[in-house]
């Protein structure tokens, strides 16, 4: 099958388009390397270097047809978003949008799009659930949000078929500093050279972290199943607080942590922990790797 994933030179998108050649998938990557960087780019796969606002996607769709399309590029900062709402929209609307109007072009069979976590903003009943109520506290949750309606309109207008993945907090090798969930890869290079970490708050918050591993084959998965069109969380469905995660990598690293605390930062979720029923359901998924093989995996790939 042929497969078009935009933001194949990120963090997750890298892994998703290994987990896609790994299974013998043809593979196409649309990314206009904004936070993506070429050296993450599986040389089995075709690269172009696109912005996924611009036009040039519809010829490319018309051409290269693809059967599915995993949609992963985006504008991934809570704060830049809080700062930039207009920007954030440009890219995580407006680009959607795009890319959807696109498949429906190409008669793509079904698009696989990353949502989060933000989109359920500060819930207090853990974990979790797909049904749970939707109050975004970034501009980033809502953009998410909005195009998760835009999913489900394209499915009821113009028979669109999707699955929509809402990732927890996803860590794992060739992780950013500045995306969403990123707080393991900082605290991984600050522990790597001996600095202190600095933590937003007490330390007390918690997060559901992923390993972006299992958040490949989730992807994967959302391609072979044959009922499409569910919300699915992908999570541990387990709360780590981030004082309980220093520890760890104090463990991992073999090294006394020196923590600095810092004031809470607006737009920040307290507590996390989503359900993955639904996921173990539907996709036939469920997450493998422990937070402490994880973390260890993430702190050895450090150079
Ligand atoms: N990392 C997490 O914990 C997490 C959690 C929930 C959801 N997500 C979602 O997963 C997806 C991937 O996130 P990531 O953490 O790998 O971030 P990332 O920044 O590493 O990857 C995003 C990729 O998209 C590309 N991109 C950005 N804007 C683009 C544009 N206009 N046109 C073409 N390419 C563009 C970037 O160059 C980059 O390669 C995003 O949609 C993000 O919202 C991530």
């Amino acid at each position: 099958m042929k497969v078009l994933v935009t933001g194949g030179a990120g963090f997750i998108g890298s892994h998703v388009v290994d987990k896609l050649i790994q299974e013998k998938c043809q593979v196409v990557i649309i990314d206009n390397l904004s936070t993506g960087l070429r050296e993450n780019i599986n040389p089995a796969a075709t690269f172009i270097q696109l912005d996924i606002r611009n036009d040039e996607i519809f010829s490319l769709f018309m051409t290269e047809k693809f059967d599915f399309v995993i949609h992963l590029a985006a504008q991934t900062m809570v704060h830049k978003s809080l700062e930039m709402p207009d920007y954030d929209c440009d890219i995580n609307i407006l680009g959607t949008v795009n890319i959807l109007e696109a498949c429906r072009k190409a008669n793509v069979k079904r698009i696989i799009f990353s949502s989060t976590a933000a989109v359920y903003g500060n819930v207090t009943a853990l974990p979790v659930v797909e049904t749970s109520p939707k109050a975004p506290t970034s501009f980033y949750g809502l953009s998410k949000l909005t195009c998760e309606n835009y999913l489900s309109l394209y499915k009821e207008v113009y028979g669109l078929d999707y699955m929509i993945l809402r990732y927890a907090n996803v860590y794992g090798d060739r992780q950013g500093d500045g995306g969403e969930g990123g707080v393991i890869s900082i605290f991984a290079r600050k522990i790597r050279q001996d600095q202190p970490v600095l933590i937003f708050g007490d330390g007390s918050q918690t997060r559901d972290f992923i390993y972006v591993g299992d958040v490949a084959n989730a992807n994967y998965q959302s391609l072979l199943v044959d009922h499409a069109n569910k919300i699915c969380n992908i999570s541990t469905q387990t709360e780590t607080s981030v004082n309980m995660l220093i520890d760890y990598m104090g463990n991992v690293a073999g090294k006394m942590v020196v923590r600095n605390y810092n004031e809470k930062r607006e737009g920040d979720i307290y507590k996390s922990s989503l359900s993955n029923a639904t996921a173990r359901k539907n996709l036939d998924w469920q997450p493998h790797m422990m937070l402490l093989e994880g973390l260890a995996k993430t702190y050895h790939s450090l150079i």
